[in-house]
């Protein structure tokens, strides 16, 4: 717990992330007595609200935002309480006075940088510029932290002019999700799969998440990013790291994430051949999805008609190490997918040698930890079918991790939040952690540039392009779906 007041300054306060995440993840936290007795949270925006304004604002908006069961008028009301705001343009010297006259003194400052990466550095340098940034402040960097390794590299840079690493909180709000928190429960809190997790044990990797959603109202942004900045840079090469990293000493924040780092540098970097070989780039065309009729993306409000952003990607990676040489990890994330599912799928060798001669040529154990929508644990294994002679299935043994604690699950924001005002920086990510990411991946946005080939189109409501499979395929596999 800090002994200090804190003043948590959103710079972003009346966008889009700050009304669906973290104003509903603050009054969480706050109505759970999660958050310092007198905190004071500021919105900061270009939008000229009064204070009041904004209270009203975030009383309709973000109340949508928060699940009816956990809406409680009175804890409501005194978390509405400690909003203010300050109408400022970011790159404007003149508002950070104003800013600065705001927030208290003797206080602890977290600044939440919610807004474009290109604005991180300036409003880095005008804080500090107008002496609101002490020992005791935070800065929280919500991604997408640059555009390749370069910009990264010189926001890290700017930022580290600041703030000492200590103070820096990069978020991947994947790492802040409940069963990726148990990820590392299930491999180091229990002593049965680690002599199996390796290779020649384990055989291939599937990291998956599909989202049912489209781009949204994001276009401005997503459609210079793509899937490979949105999603695989960052959340599935998080969650490979965690399956594929050695135990760490501990679990304090640089033991975990030395461990992470070494993974994200033995990821093997892909030639051009690999490239066109490894991996595949989709984009969503009209379909449907759940039932019901979605555009396609290049007729998404604010896309080019001639875009070629991928709102897809599957490839096939390696992590050169003694672990897990020759394993291919594949790696799948699209937008309008067939359905909303994030998982992790571990197949295991089969036996080396079957003495039953109806066994059935499937695979024999698999594990599939899923994150969403439901959180569980499965291991597949065979079984007997009853009756006279040997004939076997393959049937599952599951852990409903929702039905097995009956606590409340906290929101990834919330949990990440309150890490952030107790300084526990262990689920945040390293400076030289994100530029190993951009390492990797650089190449390949590079190679697909070189390559000129525009993405595959892909029915809206399916599971990607047909190629997609093929990678799996090719090497006698397929996507569990
Ligand atoms: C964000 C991406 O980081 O993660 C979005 O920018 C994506 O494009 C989102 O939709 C998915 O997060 P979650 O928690 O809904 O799986």
């Amino acid at each position: 717990e800090t002994a200090l007041p804190l003043d948590m300054i959103i710079f972003g306060g009346a966008g889009d992330l700050a009304v669906r995440k973290l104003l509903p993840a603050l009054y969480m936290a706050h109505a759970h007595g999660n958050l310092p007795r007198s905190t004071r949270i500021i919105g900061v925006g270009r939008h000229e609200f009064s204070r009041e304004a904004y209270v009203d604002f975030v009383a309709q908006q973000s109340r949508l935002f928060i699940p009816p069961q956990h809406m409680e008028p009175e804890a409501w009301s005194r978390f509405l309480d400690l909003l203010d705001y300050v109408a400022m343009d970011a790159t404007d010297a003149a508002g950070y006075q104003h800013l600065a006259a705001r927030s208290r003194a003797g206080v602890e400052r977290v600044f939440y940088l919610a807004t474009s990466p290109a604005l991180f550095m300036g409003i880095c340098d005008r804080l500090a510029a107008c002496g609101m940034v002490d020992e005791a402040s935070r800065v929280v960097l919500e991604k997408p932290l640059g555009h390749d390794l370069e910009s990264a590299r010189e926001i890290n840079l700017a930022v580290g002019r600041h703030f000492s690493e200590s103070q820096i909180y990069r978020i991947d709000h994947y790492l802040g999700k409940e069963t990726v928190q148990n990820l590392m429960v299930l491999r180091f809190g229990n002593g049965i799969l680690e002599p199996l997790w390796r290779a020649p044990s384990i055989e291939s990797v599937q990291i998956t998440v599909a989202e049912t959603v489209g781009v949204g109202s994001r276009a401005g942004f997503y459609d210079g990013t793509g899937a490979l900045r949105d999603m695989v840079q960052n959340h599935l090469l998080q969650l490979l790291c965690i399956i594929a990293m050695e135990p760490p000493v501990s679990l304090d924040p640089d033991a975990v994430r030395d461990e992470k780092l070494k993974v994200l540098r033995s990821l093997r970097r892909m030639s051009l051949g690999d490239i066109a070989r490894d991996t595949v780039r989709g984009q969503y065309t009209v379909g449907a999805v759940n039932g019901e009729a979605v555009k396609g993306y290049l007729d998404e409000p604010g896309i080019p008609a001639d875009s070629a952003t991928e709102t897809f990607v599957a490839l096939r990676t390696h992590v050169d190490t003694w672990r897990w040489a020759n394993v291919p990890f594949f790696l799948r994330t699209g937008k309008r997918m067939q359905k909303q599912l994030s998982q992790i799928v571990i197949d295991f060798a089969n036996p080396p040698f079957s003495i039953f001669p109806d066994a059935p040529r499937t695979r024999a154990n698999r594990l599939v930890i899923q994150l969403q929508p439901e959180e569980s644990i499965q291991l597949q294994i065979m079984a007997k079918q009853p009756g006279s002679g040997m004939s076997m299935l393959p049937v599952d043994l599951k852990l409903d991790l929702q039905s097995a604690f009956a606590q409340r699950r906290a929101e990834a924001y919330e949990r990440l939040l309150i890490d952030v005002v107790r300084g526990r920086l262990t689920h945040f990510m390293r400076r030289d952690e994100l530029e190993a990411a951009w390492s990797w991946a650089d190449p390949i946005l590079e190679g697909w540039r070189e390559l000129e080939e525009k993405p595959l189109r892909y029915t809206a409501g399916s599971w990607g392009p047909d190629a997609s499979s093929g990678l799996l395929a090719r090497q006698g596999m397929a996507w569990h779906e």
